[in-house]
């Protein structure tokens, strides 16, 4: 068991789910320092809704269309969601909308986000495609502080697979999806335990300084 109480998480989700079920399975082990308090998704057919209930977490619905364009009270609705929760930091799980710079203040330096790409390389959508056509030996995936723009936060940790000859976008997006599942649990628990810093654009970790493999692509 920790010594400190964990930290509640909010995970905001738009569709499958499957990091955030990675986050579930992970929280399950004892010593974990995080537990989910809450999945909200601005979807209502948002499939990761019923693997949070079964999970026996709650779930909510913020429904985007409902608030037609206006942003600004779909995030105040969020928001109070969040809060109610009792949550302290907000994990972006494939939450398919832009957080506006009112919503990422409120949550300064307390919501992360994964993306399925090497930043900086690849931002936005279509990753394995681009990373395909633009030759790239090594693709995979970042876990970020949000910022107010887009994909662009403090990095705290990645994961990268080998692009392989024969890859399509989705061979290779399956490639990414599993170091997504093994590097978001690390990250959110380095968060949760208080051992990210962040400096300038850079997050040190605290407690490690011991890493010194290379990882080389192709392997031959
Ligand atoms: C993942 O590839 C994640 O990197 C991106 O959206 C996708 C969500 O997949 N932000 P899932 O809903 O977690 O299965």
């Amino acid at each position: 068991m920790s010594d400190f109480p964990k930290k509640k998480v909010a995970v905001l989700i738009s569709g499958r789910g499957s990091n955030m079920a990675s986050l579930i399975e992970a929280t399950k082990n004892e010593s974990y320092p995080a537990e989910i308090c809450a999945v909200i998704s601005n979807r209502l057919d948002a499939k990761g809704l019923e693997t949070a209930k079964d999970n026996g977490i709650q779930t909510f619905v913020v429904d985007h269309k409902l608030f037609g364009k206006d942003r600004e009270s779909f995030e105040k609705e969020l928001h109070q969601k969040i809060k109610a929760s009792g949550a302290e930091l907000v994990v972006l799980a494939g939450f398919m909308r832009l957080l506006t710079p009112w919503f990422v203040s409120q949550w300064e330096n307390r919501v992360i986000n994964i993306h399925p790409a090497l930043l900086p390389s690849f931002p936005g959508l279509d990753t394995h495609q681009r990373a395909l056509t633009a030759g790239v030996r090594l693709h995979g995936a970042t876990v970020h502080f949000v910022t107010s723009e887009m994909d662009v936060g403090p990095i705290i940790m990645q994961g990268a697979v080998p692009v392989l000859d024969d890859d399509t976008p989705d061979t290779l997006g399956a490639r990414v999806l599993t170091i997504e599942h093994e590097i978001y649990p690390e990250a959110l628990a380095l968060v949760a335990a208080g051992r990210t810093k962040i400096e300038g654009h850079r997050v040190r970790i605290i407690g490690c300084d011991d890493l010194e493999e290379d990882l080389i692509a192709p392997v031959i």
